[in-house]
Parts: structure tokens; C-alpha cells; sequence
């Protein structure tokens, strides 16, 4: 796609990653949550958020509120605007990472090779693929926006889970049981989990 940015030069930074870094007492980093409709990818993102908001770090919660009002409103739940949705989020979230943010991105995300380009445009370490790993049943049976009974109804088509697949993470960083465990362990878990790679204190 080299026709549209011919003549384009990029500006490198003089404020580097490293620095706002070094300034703030903690790195920047994608927390990338992934799972089915209604798995908890949005409460348990923002309950990281206010846990890392709390201890004064740079944070921010991308999902579909700030998303597909947005930036992807122009898309809908086909493959292919699936894949231009994570495709511009993945964009947006390294934007986020180079200005040293902690930003975490909640979306179902279900195409193993969208999710696995967002990594590719980032560092070894940078992206931190979060599975919340409820099964569909659980899902289905909270059906917290009766989104499931419509599916099932055929009123919404390519639909997660029930007519559209979801291909799980195989290697993610974190699986955090968000359909057995409550949000307060499993907040728990990945803080640990950051703490443990050096990125918070
Ligand atoms: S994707 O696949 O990553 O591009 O999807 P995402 O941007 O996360 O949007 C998912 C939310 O949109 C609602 N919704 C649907 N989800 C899945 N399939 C279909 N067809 C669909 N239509 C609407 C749904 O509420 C999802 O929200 P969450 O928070 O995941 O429940």
C-alpha cells in the first residue's frame, strides 16, 4: 500500500518511549483481552484500568463505546470488517504503547491472525493476549444484552459463538477463568502477572 504514502517521512520523536518511561516509574504496554460476547472483557479491562488508575499510572481503556461510535463506525460484523475493526485498534493501540500508556483493548477479537498482526506490529513483550475464558454457555446463559436469544432467533446473523466462530488463543499470555472466578481474583491475576514482567512496580 505504498501508493497513499509516498512523500510521507516519518518524524521520530525526540520524547522517546524510554523516557516517559523513566518520568512516570512504569512501562507502557497492549493488555489485549479476547473472548466471546458477555465473557467479561469489558468489566474486567476496566476494573484493571481503576486498579492501575488508583496507583497514579498512565491507562486507558479502548472498547466498543470509544471504537465503533467512532473511529469503526463505518463497520459492521462481517470477517473482513472484523478484520479492519482490530486492524485499526491494533493501529490505535501502538499509537497508545509509544506514548506510555498502559492501554488495554476490549474486544472479542475472535480471528486468530488479526489478533496475531495487532502483536506483529509491536515488540517482543509489548502485547499481552488476555483470554477470558468463559464458555459459551456461561455467555449464553447471562446473555447480558439478549444479544445470544437474537442470535438464536436469527435476528442478528454472524453472531460470535453462534454463527460466526471464535478461534481461542492456543498460547496467550494470560487465561483468566472469567466464567468461574470472581473480577476480584482475576484482577489479581494479571496486576500479578505485570508486576511480575517488570512493567508496574
Ligand atoms: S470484533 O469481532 O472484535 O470486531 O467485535 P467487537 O468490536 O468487539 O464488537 C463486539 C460487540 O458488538 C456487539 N455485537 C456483536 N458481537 C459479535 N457478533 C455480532 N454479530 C455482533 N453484533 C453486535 C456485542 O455486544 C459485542 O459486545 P461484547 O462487549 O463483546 O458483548
Amino acid at each position: 500500500n505504498q501508493g497513499n504514502s509516498t512523500n510521507i517521512v516519518w518524524h521520530h520523536s525526540t520524547v522517546t518511549r524510554e523516557a516517559r518511561a523513566y518520568q512516570r516509574g512504569h512501562r507502557s504496554a497492549i493488555l489485549w483481552f479476547t473472548g466471546l460476547s458477555g465473557s467479561g472483557k469489558s468489566t474486567l479491562a476496566n476494573a484493571v484500568n481503576s486498579a492501575l488508575f488508583e496507583q497514579g499510572m498512565a491507562c486507558y481503556v479502548l472498547d466498543g463505546d470509544n471504537i465503533r461510535h467512532g473511529l469503526c463506525k463505518d463497520l459492521g460484523f462481517s470477517d473482513s470488517d472484523r478484520e479492519e475493526n482490530i486492524r485499526r485498534i491494533g493501529e490505535v493501540a501502538k499509537l497508545f504503547l509509544d506514548a506510555g500508556v498502559v492501554v488495554l483493548t476490549a474486544f472479542v477479537s475472535p480471528f486468530k491472525a488479526d489478533r496475531d498482526r495487532a502483536r506483529a506490529l509491536v515488540g517482543e513483550g509489548d502485547f499481552i493476549e488476555i483470554h477470558c475464558a468463559a464458555d459459551l454457555g456461561v455467555c449464553e446463559e447471562r446473555d447480558t444484552k439478549g444479544l445470544y436469544a437474537k442470535a438464536r432467533a436469527g435476528e442478528i446473523k454472524e453472531f460470535t459463538g453462534i454463527s460466526s466462530p471464535y478461534e481461542e488463543p492456543e498460547l496467550p499470555e494470560l487465561r483468566v477463568d472469567t466464567g468461574g472466578q470472581g473480577l476480584e481474583e482475576c484482577v489479581t491475576h494479571i496486576i500479578g502477572y505485570l508486576q511480575g514482567q517488570g512493567i508496574i512496580p
